[in-house]
């Protein structure tokens, strides 16, 4: 910055010039690199998964020769490094391509719910112009289909979020009998395969590579090395690193947490003006992450297991709580947004799969004496009140929690009373 200009604006600010420098200083105590220790960082290696990287891309690498490659399912816990190997090796084999000059086409995709919406991004990301609406499933099909006449390899990542009873099978059932396209399906569940009819499993045949969860020692070096990238050398010590690794080896988040936890422990740090993480920093940060990771796990949900949990908070405020009621809520909210309403038999579904997550608890009590029993839906390891303040600043539910005694303003008035 010139001097004049501090000079010029020192005498309209009416401050001294060394105050203003000061102000204008912008070294990090904490951090080299902050953007090091974000999610869909890419990082130059990757500890403990060179095998698996090695293994990818000497499979997908003959897209280069123009054949068709084998189709590759990639799975294992959480947070063991599924993706970022995929993206890794996409990047190679994308540099690769440039440099021999060679038509591949690659498309990438974090699975959605609905085969529809992953199907728009997967064709946004070939960099086909397609609507966002009013087309159906074999139309964004066709359109990728059409598009495939060179060796074409299809990622479809986070594939287990994927309804696959509603027609999901559809898509691997399509592209693995296209000529030129190799899909490559990344997952957390090993068995997802036996989701697929039969027919669609004889042509999708894929590859399975598997990724073990992390050891303590290998959480270790993966924080570490990831330290180097993106902290000052003088804001930690190995102390710091291991107990992020020990952290996160006894949660099923793995590296993530790892990372994570390093992350906002500097962040911590940085707040109370240290110069470098200290053990009482680093004692907070694993609620924070935590916190965090509820956020991500709310917003990546699906929409209709998202508005689930708004129809048990409303069941929950009328305090009727019993499964039909809170299928009425259910559809109704989905009139309202103009969806079509589900059978009871999804919206079962629905239960299910958030009772298995924990997000809500199922259970069966009688009616009163003579009456029978029924399923009971209400809140499951969480309370539900943060989940809806989390819920409320989702672009997608704000008409149900802008709608009276719903709106985020009333909720919170709600929750003081409650701390009260
Ligand atoms: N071997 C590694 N070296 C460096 N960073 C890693 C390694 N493995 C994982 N990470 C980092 O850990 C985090 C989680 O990895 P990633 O997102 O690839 O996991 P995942 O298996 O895809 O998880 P999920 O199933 O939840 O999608 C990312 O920030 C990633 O960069
Ligand atoms: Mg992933």
């Amino acid at each position: 910055m010139s001097d004049v200009f501090i000079k010029l604006s020192c005498r309209r600010l009416n401050m001294s010039e060394e105050t203003l420098r000061d102000i204008l200083t912008i070294e990090d105590p904490i951090f080299l690199n902050y953007r090091a220790l974000i999610h869909d960082y890419i990082p130059p290696h990757l500890p403990h998964r060179e095998a698996e990287l090695k293994e990818y891309l000497s499979i997908i690498k003959w897209l280069l020769k123009g054949e068709k490659v084998e189709n590759v399912y990639i799975y294992g816990e959480t947070g063991t490094g599924k993706t970022v190997v995929a993206k890794k090796s996409l990047d190679l084999l994308k540099e690769k391509c440039r440099e021999l000059n060679a038509m591949v086409k690659i498309g990438y995709t974090k699975t959605n719910e609905s085969p529809i919406t992953t199907l728009y991004t997967l064709c946004r990301n070939l960099g086909l112009e397609v609507p966002q609406h009013g087309l159906s499933l074999y139309n964004y099909l066709h359109a990728i289909e059409e598009i495939a006449f060179v060796p074409t390899l299809l990622i479809l990542d986070e594939f287990d979020k994927l309804n696959v009873s509603e027609q999901g099978w559809k898509l691997i059932h399509a592209f693995s009998r296209h000529p030129n396209i190799s899909v490559t399906v990344i997952s957390i569940r090993h068995d997802l395969c036996q989701f697929l009819p039969k027919d669609t499993m004889d042509g999708f045949r894929p590859t399975r590579i598997f990724f073990k969860t992390y050891t303590e020692q290998q959480l270790f070096n993966i924080c570490n090395f990831r330290a180097e990238l993106s902290l000052k050398p003088t804001a930690y010590d190995d102390k710091v690193i291991w107990n992020c690794a020990k952290e996160a080896y006894s949660r099923p988040e793995s590296a993530r947490f790892a990372i994570d936890m390093l992350r906002v422990g500097g962040e911590i740090a940085r707040q109370s003006n240290a110069t470098s993480i200290a053990h009482d920093h680093l004692k907070k940060a694993p609620a924070r992450v935590e916190e965090l990771e509820l956020e991500r796990m709310l917003f990546n949900l699906p929409f209709h297991h998202k508005l689930l949990l708004v129809a048990v908070y409303q069941g929950q405020r009328q305090r009727r709580l019993e499964r039909d009621f809170i299928f009425t809520i259910f559809n109704s909210m989905l009139s309202k947004c103009e969806k079509v309403p589900v059978s009871k038999r999804t919206f079962d579904s629905y239960v299910q799969e958030m009772n298995q997550k924990r997000l809500v608890s199922a259970i069966r009590r009688g009616l009163g004496r003579g009456k029978g029993t029924t399923w009971f839906i209400d809140e499951g390891f969480y309370s539900l009140h943060p989940l809806i303040l989390v819920l409320a600043k989702s672009p997608d539910l704000s008409p149900f929690l802008t709608m009276k005694n719903t709106s985020l303003e009333h909720l919170n008035k709600l929750g003081e009373k409650r701390n009260e």
